[in-house]
């Protein structure tokens, strides 16, 4: 499809790569020929979390000291081909313990990085092996599991894209890590995390917005180009709803999982904090033309994000066809006719009407939880660790449908780890695409229903990814067993 050539990842000076080793046979002679029937691609990175330094507010201002990974926030974006197996040599140099997640991925429970659920927490100066199977192509990204309302805060994430083995055709393949920051007025990052204020209401929404650890800067197109534009939601709180003006993008995936293109519903991409949306979008414009990429989703509130600006010439005359469907991923298939049911109801927050709940087996006056940051509960009980009784124990291989009930005034996007679910309905009114997704954003009083083969075992995080919800208690496990 002609120049300009799907833009090369990242590289920071500490993430490197080491692809095309064979797996799992003959492991030396590690040559580069080729796909080879019998083995499995490695791909091996090495990342380093470690303080460092981003330019948030732009090369003119100072910069703002940050927790990155590969000292680039986001970190550097991982990328490999479906079906290979990435190996991540994880070092810790930061002065806390933390934990990596790879948010989306179907990975076993060992490697979910969630600290003393799934592993103990790497201590500063310890180093963690991340290790296992890309099952599913489509956009990912990893992220802090520990004190996340702190950690992903202070820059702790990056984009992770596993290409399918025949990607659609495009000019460029684009990444946008969106995130939002609360700088206080001398340039540093605010160190009020998980304040009360916040974990009660909609979380930790900030004062800027970066994309790609950077001011939002116009996205230069030729007239005919066609991209394809991964949307990543790295902020700890803020919803973004981006309108692209001029344009009408195609939504090809969510959460990484393929879905039939088609426009968003308004013509607004909506992506709560966690969620991924992959867009083709054809620059369908003329030379010298500038569309905004307004964010809406706070209407009293609503910024351009940036601007799509035409350069001179054009890189095709005709238009080019439709995308077609990605190939979908081998995700079990829920058999609705004998799924088990349950409901999963969110209560608490600002407004919502929870009088009590129960916190490390006591009933709490919900004044007394504010008190000690905790404001949502799951099913009536308050999550104060990631290790807990589970809420649901579900077996091994079994079909099941969980009712999402929102009994708050607030939104929340809610993430289940280890799996994707299709979503079966809103407000009991089928939803046109089913989509697969790991995060599902509720609305305020919305009931959602989600369905989903339960086929990794191991004790899984149900969270709501506003973090600081999340901080205040608005997580449980759900075990599979
Ligand atoms: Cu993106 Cu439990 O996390
Ligand atoms: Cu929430």
């Amino acid at each position: 499809m002609g120049d300009p050539k799907p833009a090369s990842p990242p590289h920071g000076p500490w993430l490197t790569r080491r692809q095309c080793l064979a797996l799992p046979l003959a492991t030396m002679a590690a040559g580069c020929a080729g796909p080879q029937a019998s083995s499995q691609r490695l791909v091996e990175v090495d990342l380093v979390a470690s303080p460092s330094t981003a330019l948030l507010r732009g090369a003119g201002q100072p910069p703002v000291d940050v927790w990155s990974y590969g000292g680039a926030v986001p970190g550097p974006q991982i990328r490999a081909v479906q079906g290979s197996r990435l190996r991540v040599n994880f070092e810790n140099r930061l002065p806390v313990e933390t934990t990596v997640h790879w948010h989306g991925l179907r990975v076993p429970h060992a490697m979910d990085g969630v600290p003393h659920l799934t592993q103990a927490p790497v201590p500063p100066g310890g180093r963690f092996r991340y290790e296992f199977d890309l099952a599913d192509a489509g956009t990912y990204w990893y992220h802090s599991h520990l004190r996340s309302s702190e950690q992903v805060e202070r820059g702790l994430h990056g984009s992770l894209v596993v290409e399918e083995a025949r990607p659609p055709a495009v000019d460029r393949d684009l990444t946008w890590v969106l995130d939002d920051w609360r700088l206080s007025r001398d340039g540093r990052i605010s160190a009020d995390f998980a304040q009360p204020h916040d974990v009660a209401h909609a979380g930790r929404i900030g004062n800027v917005v970066t994309v790609n650890g950077q001011p939002p800067a116009d996205l230069r197109v030729r007239r005919g180009e066609r991209l394809r534009l991964r949307l990543v939601n790295a902020a700890n709180a803020r919803i973004f709803g981006l309108q692209f003006d001029g344009h009408r993008p195609l939504v090809i995936a969510v959460d990484g999982q393929p879905v039939a293109p088609h426009e968003a519903q308004r013509n607004t991409v909506v992506l709560a904090p966690g969620m991924r949306v992959d867009l083709v979008l054809d620059a369908t414009g003329r030379p010298g033309e500038r569309h905004a990429v307004g964010d809406v989703f706070y209407p009293r509130a609503a910024y351009d994000l940036l601007r799509i600006a035409y350069d001179e010439g054009e890189l095709r005359s005709t238009p080019l066809p439709p995308p077609g469907a990605l190939a979908a991923n081998p995700l079990p298939e829920p058999d609705l006719a004998v799924a088990k049911v349950h409901e999963l109801r969110f209560a608490g927050g600002m407004h919502g009407g929870l009088h009590q709940a129960m916190l490390d087996g006591r009933s709490v006056p919900f004044m007394s939880l504010l008190r000690t940051g905790k404001a949502w509960a799951v099913n009536g009980v308050v999550a104060d660790s990631h290790v807990h009784e589970p809420v649901l124990t579900l077996r091994r291989g079994g079909s099941y449908r969980l009712q999402f009930i929102n009994d708050t005034r607030w939104h929340h996007p809610m993430h289940l780890h280890g799996h994707a679910f299709r979503v079966l309905s809103r407000n009991g009114q089928p939803t046109r695409h089913r989509e697969w997704q790991d995060t599902v954003l509720l609305a305020p009083d919305e009931k959602v229903e989600v369905a989903f083969v339960a086929d990794n075992p191991g004790d899984w995080m149900l969270h709501c990814h506003v973090l600081e919800h999340q901080d205040g208690g608005m997580m449980a496990v759900v075990r599979v067993a």
